[in-house]
């Protein structure tokens, strides 16, 4: 299965990409996380995004959708990906909709996590994310055994650069203006599926995975 996750910044994406993912067998494809991987070895790209990152903007298109057509290119998406917060602009969708039919395949289909701005400030504000494994923690709704480690892993836990209150407000504008678009934009192809993304976060997998099935996945 084909599939994009969209949603403001906070729905859950990252949290429910990993289980859909598993529950799919495919690889999930997070752009956050490949820029801040290049961030955090400080590559020419990295450098180049953080500055974009740090303030709340989008990573150029040029730039975003050449590292999505390398990373699709290799063998394990070739059955299938589960793409989260790429494409976040028309141009990127338009591209990812070209780059799919040029191998003669399609989007299956694009679930959006649907949350207001409120839950949003409070989901980010209080996330904490690990330097080991990645897993995505909450100081409130979510929290670890032991302040700041990974009960999966034992890593230390780390709050995002952009998740500073001044930069949230920012990155929700950017995303009213130039990612909530895509709503309509896959709507009108008929590929999209909303859900509610409040609730405990089971409770968000169960939505996600029915509405799934009920598309074949
Ligand atoms: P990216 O990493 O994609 O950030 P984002 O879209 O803003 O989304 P987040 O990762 O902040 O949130 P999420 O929806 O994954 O929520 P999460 O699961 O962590 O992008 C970062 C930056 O990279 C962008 O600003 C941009 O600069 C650049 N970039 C990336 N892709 C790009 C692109 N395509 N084009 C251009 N630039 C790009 O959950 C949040 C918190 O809530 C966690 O603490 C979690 O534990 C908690 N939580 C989750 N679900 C629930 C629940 N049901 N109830 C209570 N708490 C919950």
């Amino acid at each position: 299965m084909r599939l994009v996750l969209v949603g403001p910044p906070g729905a859950g994406k990252g949290t429910q990409a990993e289980f859909i993912a598993a529950h799919l067998v495919v690889p999930k494809i997070s752009t956050g996380d490949i820029f801040r991987a290049n961030v955090a070895q400080g590559t020419p790209l990295g450098i180049e995004a953080k500055r974009f990152m740090d303030a709340g903007q989008l990573v150029p298109d040029e730039v975003t959708i050449n590292m999505v057509r390398e990373r699709l290119a290799e063998p394990d998406a070739a059955d299938g990906f589960l793409l989260d917060g790429f494409p976040r602009t028309t141009p990127q969708a338009v591209a990812l909709d070209k780059l799919l039919a040029d191998l003669g395949d399609g989007l299956d289909l694009v679930l959006e996590l649907v949350v207001d701005d409120d839950e949003v400030i409070r989901r980010l504000s209080g996330r904490r994310t690990c330097h080991g494994c990645g897993k995505i923690w909450h100081v409130e709704f979510d929290p670890p055994l032991h302040d700041g480690v990974c009960d999966r892993c034992g890593g230390a836990l780390f709050q995002r650069d952009d998740d500073k209150p001044e930069t949230i407000a920012e990155r929700l504008r950017v995303y009213a203006r130039d990612t909530a678009p895509l709503v309509d934009y896959y709507g009108a192809q008929g590929k999209l599926v909303g859900i509610d993304a409040t609730g405990p976060v089971e409770d968000v997998t169960v939505r996600a995975i029915d509405a799934l099935r009920s598309y074949g996945g």
